[in-house]
């Protein structure tokens, strides 16, 4: 079987974070890896999605340009996911050339074939900002659950898909004001023809219990044609006379880039015409692995252009959504700062890049939202990863360090069938999607081996008797070289196959009840493969990635000229409060802990002025406060929200407070 791999392309607008890593890029790896091993033909493509709205959003906000925003994050985007191991054969972006092409190709065909149609429509117009705007740019409430901040695209509560003129008191998010409608020209796709087509495509192909319902769902609503153009200056023009300022919308050319980034795979590989084996030889299977939001423009749109071009392309074999990973509780939002940040991890642990990939892996969001807390993944390392898995290794490893170098591998035919029927099973689970659950079963022939270890207690036998019984063990430990590969493999499993001076087996071979090679020989003293995570270590990283807290970044690193919407100051709930009482927090320079008074009553904030005022200064004085901070732990002690000061410097602060005295708890708007 040929398979052609791809992974959400990442919007070049900002970093990854582990929701992205679990849900699309770290799946679309371990696949890929295992495929390889099966010895499958299989390309991996992946590249950045330079043209959506986030873009230009993220340009008008730093007051810059989308090419600037894309020519930073392209190569950082790539940079991380290669750190992570995720081993994509092509990562290209859809700002390339040969990309506009095949999107306007692809436009143009879709029109000849009769599946477009030019509408008049209504477009929102900003008055104040004198421009259309994006159905991102627009918010109200949604129709169908009555969320009061649905975008104009779609609605993040309950997922609907919208149009910008289904919202119920639509503002611009830009300026706030209410836009004003506007008549512009746009191209639609047909989906309501292209329906039946849809259907027969959608029973031919299984679809994870996460993903059918939800296609399901939308035809049952059925398809209605849909607006592939915009006025919009950033993204791909479109092809044709009297359009000027108008391009392809984002979700339309976006999934072509899986096409155009394999062409150009295809050229770096000196065959240009090798992109066509992928998407053009029915022999061919297409897997797509995106988050739970891309479900739609996946299964259905996408489909829907790929097969009414008539251009012999195949269809999307599979498309594995995952759901969310939440953080300790909450949604991952860059936004508002609830994330862990890839770079920022690579940074704070840039040695336990295959520990992360375990727990993510063993939390992968498969079927249900998951949720990543620092408890359970120095847990998930230290008792699963280290105590079982790892610790084995390096048992087995040791024991044989002290007889010798060379080695007889001399498998019981049990442990042969033992190791057999596991790779077996993992890969039955990796073909069906269940990443945990393969990652399980490696981790039960672990445990196995560690039970049966601990029973036959080499230790406790004569010498010849133990390395008898050590040899047992050899094939496992080489097959493990192997079996970790698709999960760990930026440390552990290479440096196992390095101290065991074993080549990668074909998986294959490892389903194969019998020895995988004669002989093995040590090559250097085994080391841990991974070293436990130490309380401290942890604490750092939790510390540094945890909430990446507003308070904590320079004031520098906030741009000056970073505009935000009013909406989004209004979400700032700022109060006078009083003063109650201050004491210094023990063993800190910076801290003191400050009980302040609102309307509610008394709350406790950590504010780092101890430099600058004594706590006697401060008791009956008012101050203001950001009172919907997210709450923190500092030193000990909750904080919630955060005072106020003016100036630089820890040294140099002074109060911020009314002109006269107030209530406590009156709002500052
Ligand atoms: N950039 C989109 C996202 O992050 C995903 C695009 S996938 C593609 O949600 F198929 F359109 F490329
Ligand atoms: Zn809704």
């Amino acid at each position: 079987m040929r398979y052609l791999i791809t992974a959400a392309l990442p919007y070049a607008n900002g970093p990854l974070h582990i929701g992205h890593i679990a849900g699309a890029y770290l799946p679309a790896d371990i696949f890929t890896r295992y495929l390889r091993l099966r010895g499958e033909e299989v390309v991996f493509v992946c590249g950045s999605d330079e043209h959506g709205v986030a873009i230009t959003l993220r340009a008008w906000q730093e007051n810059t340009s989308p090419q600037t925003i894309i020519d930073r994050y392209h190569p950082l985007l790539e940079a991380s996911l290669r750190r992570l191991g995720i081993e994509m054969d092509y990562y290209g972006r859809t700002s390339h050339p040969v990309h506009h092409r095949i999107a306007q190709h692809f436009f143009l065909r879709l029109l000849e074939k009769g599946w477009l149609e030019r509408q008049e429509v209504e477009q929102f117009w900003d008055t104040q900002a004198q421009t259309f705007l994006p159905d991102r740019y627009i918010i109200g409430t949604c129709p169908h659950c009555g969320f009061e901040e649905a975008y104009g695209d779609q609605c993040e509560k309950c997922g609907a898909l919208l149009a910008p003129s289904d919202l119920i008191n639509p503002r611009s998010r830009l300026t706030g004001s209410v836009p004003e409608r506007r008549p512009s020209t746009q191209y639609y796709l047909r989906l309501d023809k292209l329906q039946p087509h849809l259907v027969r495509y959608v029973q031919q192909h299984s679809w994870k219990p996460n993903v059918g319902p939800v296609i399901q769902n939308w035809l049952r609503q059925g398809l209605s044609p849909r607006a592939i153009t915009r006025d919009l200056s950033w993204g791909i023009p479109v092809p044709l006379e009297g359009m000027e300022n108008k391009v392809l919308y984002v979700w339309f050319e976006a999934p072509l880039g899986y096409i155009s980034i394999t062409q150009l795979w295809a050229q770096a590989q000196g065959e240009p015409q090798a992109w066509e084996r992928f998407w053009k030889d029915p022999n061919t299977r297409l897997v797509h692995f995106i988050g739970k939001d891309n479900i739609v423009f996946h299964t259905l749109i996408f489909p829907a252009v790929l097969m009414a071009v008539e251009e012999g392309y195949v269809l999307p074999y599979a498309v594995p959504a995952h759901e969310f990973l939440n953080l300790e509780g909450k949604k991952i939002s860059t936004s508002r700062r609830w994330s862990i940040d890839i770079d920022a991890y690579l940074e704070v642990a840039p040695d336990r890049i295959d520990e992360l990939r375990f727990v993510l892996t063993a939390l992968m969001p498969q079927t249900k939202d998951r949720d990543f807390t620092w408890e359970e993944f120095s847990v998930r390392i230290n008792n699963e990863l280290v105590a079982t898995l790892t610790n084995l290794l390096h048992r087995l490893l040791s024991l044989l360090w002290r007889q010798g170098r060379a080695h007889k591998v001399q498998p019981t035919p049990l442990w042969l069938q033992h190791r057999a029927e596991a790779a077996r099973q993992i890969g039955e689970r990796l073909e069906n999607y269940d990443f945990a659950g393969a990652l399980d079963a490696l981790m039960e022939l672990a445990r196995q081996a560690n039970r049966s270890l601990n029973e036959d207690a080499p230790w406790h036998q004569s010498p010849e008797k133990a390395y008898e019984i050590l040899l047992g063990y050899t094939d496992l430990l080489a097959a493990m070289g192997t079996l970790l590969e698709p999960f760990l493999p930026t440390r552990v499993a290479p440096t196992l196959r390095s101290y065991l001076g074993v080549p990668l087996f074909s998986w294959k071979a490892l389903e194969t009840p019998s020895p995988l090679l004669a002989e093995i020989t040590l090559t250097q003293q085994p080391q841990p493969l991974v070293p436990k995570l130490t309380e401290k270590e942890l604490q750092k990283m939790r510390d540094t990635l945890l909430p990446v807290s507003s308070e904590e970044k320079a004031p520098s690193q906030a741009a000056p000229n970073v505009y935000i919407s009013i909406e989004d100051f209004q979400k700032i709930s700022l109060k006078v409060v009083t003063i109650r009482k201050a004491e210094r927090i023990p063993n800190t320079d910076k801290l003191l802990k400050v009980l302040i008074e609102a309307e509610d009553g008394l709350h406790t904030v950590v504010s780092g002025i101890a430099q600058s005022y004594t706590p006697e200064q401060l008791v009956g004085k008012q101050a203001i406060w950001v009172a919907n901070l997210m709450p923190r732990v500092m030193r000990g002690v909750r904080s919630e929200g955060m005072l106020l000061f003016a100036g630089e410097g820890a040294s140099a602060l002074v109060r911020v407070a009314p002109e006269h005295e107030v209530p406590p708890g009156t709002p500052v708007k």
